[in-house]
């Protein structure tokens, strides 16, 4: 007997098809989940990041200016996870549809571990920043510093003051340089890819309410409900890294 689950899914992966065939500005904005079969951790959940950790210790302006030291081998760690993993075909699928629709495609990412550029993304917007970067707290220079361990406490060669992980903490606001262009491409696309995010942390999710005010329509690709699931027209339950290269290799 045919499987009803699968049934639903199949239907749901030929909808999604036939809207991306029609249209020319997709936005897509991803989270930790389209990582996770890379060997990433998510943030929430059982085995996630946050479960070993207490944000307020090691992800905030404050905890850096309490102890530099703790917060540095907490990203130091995640830096080294790094070294060794690869975009997954989740990744890559997002390249394929960057490569269909050229300028009308903007990928928004929350993630700061870079996997998006390594498969090949161009327009990435990284609206939480890049681990691999560092930004120091007193010149403000950022450099891309790689994978490497850094030094326990490491300082700017310009100025000497320390350096700080060049991502965006609890309680900071997002970069500016960055996050208009982002809220741009979301109010300009007809459709918004949602992938792998627990939308629960703003402002990122609040992009997807964005882009449903200026009627574009939105797809879902989660292993599980999100809060934003009754609202999307589209729901893809399932592992971002098989149903991103099935949607795509529908269009
Ligand atoms: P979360 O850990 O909150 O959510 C990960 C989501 O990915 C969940 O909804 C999972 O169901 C889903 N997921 C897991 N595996 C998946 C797979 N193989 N395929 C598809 N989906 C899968 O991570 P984010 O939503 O990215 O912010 O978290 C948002 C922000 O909160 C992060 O950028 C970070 C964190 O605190 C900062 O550090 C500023």
């Amino acid at each position: 007997m045919p499987d009803p689950a699968s049934n639903e899914l199949e239907n749901a992966l030929e909808q999604a098809a036939s809207l991306l065939r029609g249209v020319r500005r997709v936005a897509v904005l991803t989270g930790a989940g389209i990582s996770v079969e890379s060997g990433l951790a998510t943030f929430r959940g059982a085995g996630g990041l946050w479960e070993g950790h207490r944000v307020e210790d090691v992800a905030t302006p404050r905890a850096f200016e309490a102890d530099p030291n703790l917060v540095w081998r907490f990203y130091n760690l995640r830096r080294a996870n790094l070294a060794t993993v690869k975009p997954n075909p989740g990744h890559f699928a997002l390249v394929q549809l960057e490569q269909r629709l050229r300028d009308g495609f903007t990928l928004v990412t929350q993630n700061v571990d870079g996997l998006h550029q390594l498969a090949g993304s161009k327009n990435v917007l990284e609206i939480h920043g890049a681990i691999r970067r560092v930004r120091c707290t007193g010149c403000g220079l950022t450099l891309d510093r790689g994978v490497d361990p850094l030094a326990d406490l490491p300082k700017c060669a310009q100025c000497g003051a320390l350096l700080r992980p060049d991502v965006v903490w609890f309680e900071e606001m997002l970069p500016d340089h960055v996050w208009p262009n982002a809220e741009l491409a979301v109010k300009r696309c007809q459709c918004l890819l949602v992938i792998g995010t627990s939308a629960l942390v703003y402002p990122a999710a609040g992009l997807i309410d964005k882009a449903r005010s200026r009627d574009a329509k939105i797809v879902e690709v989660n292993l599980a409900p999100t809060p934003a699931t009754a609202g999307v027209d589209i729901a893809l339950q399932g592992p971002a890294g098989i149903l991103l290269p099935d949607l795509i290799k529908r269009l």
